[in-house]
């Protein structure tokens, strides 16, 4: 069964009760939204594996420490996981960034891929899949999917707010995949969207309706 970790951090904490006002406009949203994503990032490689090396400043060799392991692949599901990426690249900008399309049909709720465009070198990263919103789950499984299909192995998945209904599908499809998020809020409604959540965070983070 994978693990939900649910990052507590209150600088995290505070930008997300911005984030989910209905107060916020798109420019305010899209920078809280970027700036989350950072923090989450800073959180979500504290597991990275470390390398000793030799280093030498101006004034004596020492020990220090560098990457190890594998390259980072990130996979926004578009289109709101966009809103995310430039954020995590400003910790981790080496990740090579993949793109997976899919919508919600309104009325199945069930993901319609249309988009997929990977890393060559799949086998060789680790990848960081990222979605604003877990809801039914539907999107980020199929997402997951897609991944493993093409040889990834070793995936985590970033959302700002589940539901525990998209908690629940993603362990069940996916229980080698660790879920990193802000929040787990109370529940979906009739429309399959989160409650209390933000709203559409596409439509929040591009200005559509
Ligand atoms: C939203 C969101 C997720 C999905 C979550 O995208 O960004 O991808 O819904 O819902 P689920 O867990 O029930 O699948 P949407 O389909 O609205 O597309 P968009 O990003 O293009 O707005
Ligand atoms: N997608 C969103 O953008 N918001 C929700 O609450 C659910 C799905």
């Amino acid at each position: 069964m994978s693990k939900v970790y649910v990052f507590d951090h209150p600088l995290i904490q505070h930008k997300l009760t911005y984030i989910r006002s209905k107060e916020t406009g798109t420019k305010e949203f899209r920078e809280l939204v970027d700036e989350v994503a950072a923090l989450m990032a800073y959180e979500i490689t504290r597991d990275l594996p470390l390398q000793e090396v030799e280093v030498e400043t101006p004034l004596a060799k020492c020990k220090s420490y560098l990457l190890a392991g594998k390259k980072i692949g990130l996979v926004p599901i578009l289109r709101a996981g966009l809103g995310m990426v430039d954020g995590i690249l400003k910790l981790i900008p080496a990740a090579k960034v993949g793109h997976i399309g899919l919508y919600r049909d309104p009325d199945t709720l069930e993901p319609v891929e249309y988009y997929v465009k990977l890393p060559s070198d799949i086998e060789e990263r680790d990848f960081i899949v990222i979605d604003p919103m877990l809801a039914t789950g539907g999107s980020a499984v199929a997402a997951i999917h897609s991944l493993k299909k093409r040889g990834a192995s070793n995936i985590k998945l970033m959302c700002l707010i589940a539901a525990p209904e998209g908690i629940e599908r993603m362990q069940k499809e996916h229980p080698d995949v660790d879920i990193y998020v802000a929040s787990v809020d109370e529940k979906l409604n009739e429309k399959g969207y989160i409650i209390p959540g933000l709203g559409d965070a596409g439509d929040r983070l591009f200005g559509t309706k």
